[in-house]
């Protein structure tokens, strides 16, 4: 049945076919020009219910499916997204509908929490962050992208780049850690690789920075919890990976459920409308993040759902996420002039803008073809392991008891974790399964085959007492030559929703450790967790500790090439590990204070009954090898006004292996108009280095990376002197001094 509406949507097709719409391309400006001009013609042919179906996304069913209603109101015009739908027949059959049934032809916005992986499940990010390597995040959200477009999906909620310097929090899992370079880095790096130059191509999608601002930094690490977070703060801590992630083009901005300073942040002017849309110039849209438009009810900022809707749409907030106050409150809210159509328009504007970018409106339809070969392809899982394994942080190694030989005779292998093929994909799995997860127990074995040689008790749960093999665990230690433990958490222990009061070992993990310890063969403790553990007893008491997060589908294998020595230890902590959870929040970048921690004055900011020192500092990871710094030389010790700086420093593989280590380079303002942390990371180099090779690593940082922003916000370089510090680590290094002259 073709009525007026399809004969509506052919006179405007004919209207702007002339404009020969060259979808996919870059948006250069000429293309910019005929997308803007698409847009504008569209718009002054929509009714307000397609306008306002254009802000609404709703969800489908967890499994993909889409709900009874979808496909009435996508005929309607009055569904512009949804998300969890997916699978390419489904979309398809819903595409054909927006497009060849409903009166302007506008095509859906398929979207979905690809966060790490969307069927090969990658380390969860806070692990690839710990790889200190952004090209291995990229080439993973290239896959992410192109097994979500062979699904039907165009758009991810990805990257999470909240920075995070409270471990209690769930989320902390999701992010980058707590610095603001190495999380830009990786938002910038996440965002290239779903989206690529040109999110229209079939293998990339459009990404989505979230959650914008400040989610991270909820009191008492509790997650949706109130943020109270100075301008100052914003703008030198939780703004720059937001930053980096619009000059990297990202095309949207998902709002936070956090309140910010008193206004919750899917209502809130200064950072939606003020910084992102005005001083950053985004041209891209923010969606709400799960009903957050309503819950400003709930933060007592909105008296009602029509309010919400006024005061949402009004900061600044473009389409609104499952819930409705938008459809059923704008129209009103318009009549009585409360909000101008000009508010509504905008908004839509930006949504078809990037449906058009996407080239949704030249190729609507998936390939169905591409679900049977596109998905999980051997080439993913191998860089799924090169991942794993090189998120693996080595933090402890005594006696060299790592890496193991293949020589040795049997491993006992102990804990719940050990042959748990759900942990490894951490949350927010996407549509990953876990029967392809590889675990520990099936790493090992893998390379070291043969009856026995692997011997695998659980022990006991990750958490409650429901299960007492500890003499069994026992005894297969004292029956093998190494004890390897993997302990820790399960993935529902981080994540959304999943803050822990404590951050020790859960259950009787720790008891199963001390049985094992007892017995007195060599025992290395692999931790399995979405955050840094507080575990002082456990590192004191055992003599080779590894990180290895949630590994992903192939997080057995990548493991065991580190604990068997064929791949060398590359990670480096991306964030502070604790001695107990009462020294949160502590975190390497923090500020000086005028009683700086003195374990010999009495009177210093410090714990009467704790080291103010973390457990592990943010940086840190060893190698099988032992590196030293030398001969940090500053070319120009006196600099003027808008000269880079120079350093160099030497590097020595002094071990017996090859190896690799990240040469990290701090900076500290010694004094400035506002106080400045003890240092900052400024660059960083990965070097490889034969057994007794030396290299001389070389940075230049330029004049701008010296500046910060001062008690009015004016980004500024102020003279004075300065620090640069060479490590290994945050915590300690070579340093030497320079000075910006006053300008004369
Ligand atoms: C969740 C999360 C957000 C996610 C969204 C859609 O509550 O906060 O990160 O993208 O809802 O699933």
């Amino acid at each position: 049945m073709r009525g007026r509406g399809f004969r509506v949507r052919h006179v405007l097709l004919a209207l702007v076919a002339g404009l020969s719409f060259t979808a996919g391309a870059a948006p250069d400006a000429r293309a910019k020009a005929r997308t803007q001009a698409r847009v504008e013609a569209l718009l002054s042919a929509m009714t307000l219910e397609e306008k306002l179906g254009q802000l609404q996304q709703l969800d489908g069913f967890s499994e993909g499916h889409p709900r009874a209603e979808h496909a009435t109101m996508i005929r309607q015009g009055r569904l512009g997204s949804t998300l969890n739908v997916r699978g390419a027949k489904t979309t398809n059959e819903l595409q054909r509908i927006a497009m060849e049934q409903s009166r302007l032809g506008i095509p859906v916005l398929f979207a979905f929490d690809v966060i790490h992986g969307y069927r090969t499940i990658f380390p969860v990010p806070l692990a690839e962050t710990a790889t200190w390597d952004p090209t291995i995040a990229e080439r993973a959200a290239h896959v992410a992208a192109i097994e979500s477009t062979a699904v039907g999906l165009k758009w991810t909620f990805a990257p999470m780049v909240d920075i995070a310097r409270d471990p209690r929090w769930g989320r902390i899992v999701e992010g980058s850690g707590e610095d603001p370079y190495l999380g830009s880095l990786f938002a910038r790096a996440r965002v290239k690789g779903f989206q690529g130059d040109d999110m229209a191509a079939p293998d990339r999608v459009m990404a989505c920075a979230k959650h914008w601002v400040g989610y991270g930094a909820g009191e008492g690490g509790r997650d949706y919890n109130t943020t109270e977070i100075s301008e100052h703060a914003l703008r030198e801590v939780y703004f720059p990976p937001f930053k980096a992630a619009v000059e990297a083009g990202v095309g949207t901005f998902m709002s936070a459920f956090n309140d910010l300073n008193g206004v919750p942040a899917t209502a809130n002017p200064f950072t939606l409308r003020r910084i992102l849309k005005e001083q950053w110039n985004f041209d891209g849209f923010v969606v709400s993040d799960y009903e957050s438009v309503k819950e400003t009810i709930a933060h007592g900022l909105a008296a009602d759902a029509k309010d919400a809707a006024r005061y949402s749409l009004l900061a600044g907030l473009d389409m609104e996420m499952v819930s409705r106050t938008y459809a059923e409150h704008l129209p009103a809210l318009l009549d009585e002039g409360e909000v101008a159509m000009t508010a509504v328009d905008d908004a839509v504007r930006r949504i078809l803008t990037k449906k058009a970018e996407l080239g949704l409106f030249e190729r609507p339809y998936t390939d169905e073809s591409r679900e049977a070969r596109d998905l999980d392809r051997p080439e993913y899982h191998r860089l799924a392991r090169e991942a794993a394994g090189k998120s693996v942080v080595l933090l402890k190694n005594e006696r060299d008891v790592l890496p193991l030989r293949k020589s040795l005779g049997s491993v006992a292998l102990i804990g719940p974790l050990a042959n748990d093929k759900q942990a490894p994909l951490g949350s927010w799995l996407g549509d990953g399964r876990s029967e392809p997860v590889v675990t520990v127990l099936e790493g090992l074995r893998a390379k070291l085959p043969g009856a026995n040689r692997v011997r695998f008790v659980k022990g006991v749960e990750v958490e409650g007492s429901g299960l007492d093999q500890i003499e069994q665990a026992v005894e297969a230690a004292k029956a093998s030559d190494v004890a390897v433990l993997v302990l820790g958490e399960r993935s529902d222990m981080s994540g959304e929703a999943a803050s822990r009061s404590r951050i020790d070992l859960p259950g009787r993990q720790q008891d199963l450790l001390r049985a094992v310890l007892a017995t007195g063969k060599p025992v290395v403790l692999v931790l399995m967790s979405g955050r840094p553990l507080a575990l002082e007893w456990e590192v004191a008491n055992t003599p080779a500790v590894v990180q290895a997060w949630f590994g992903g589908t192939q997080a057995g294998h990548g493991l065991a090439d580190v604990l068997m020595g064929d791949l060398e230890p590359h990670g480096k902590l991306p964030v502070t590990f604790p001695r107990a959870v009462g020294q949160i929040p502590i975190y390497y970048n923090h500020k000086n204070t005028g009683r700086p921690p003195d374990p010999n004055n009495k009177y210093s900011s410090k714990y009467i009954d704790l080291s103010s020192d973390p457990l592990f500092p943010f940086g840190y990871g060893l190698t099988y090898s032992k590196f030293e710094l030398a001969d940090l030389k500053i070319e120009n010790t006196e600099i003027r006004a808008g000269e880079p700086v120079r350093a160099s420093v030497k590097i020595t593989n002094s071990g017996i292996r090859r190896a690799t280590e990240v040469v990290q380079l701090y900076l500290r303002d010694h004094a400035a108009s506002v106080t400045r942390p003890v240092k900052e990371l400024k660059a960083y180099r990965r070097v490889y280095l034969e057994p007794g090779e030396t290299k001389l690593v070389t940075f230049e940082l330029a004049y701008t990376e010296l500046g910060f922003h001062d008690r009015d916000m004016r980004y500024v370089v102020e003279p004075g002197m300065f620090s640069l510090i060479a490590g290994l680590h945050s915590a300690t290094g070579l340093e030497s001094t320079f000075r910006l002259l006053k300008a004369r």
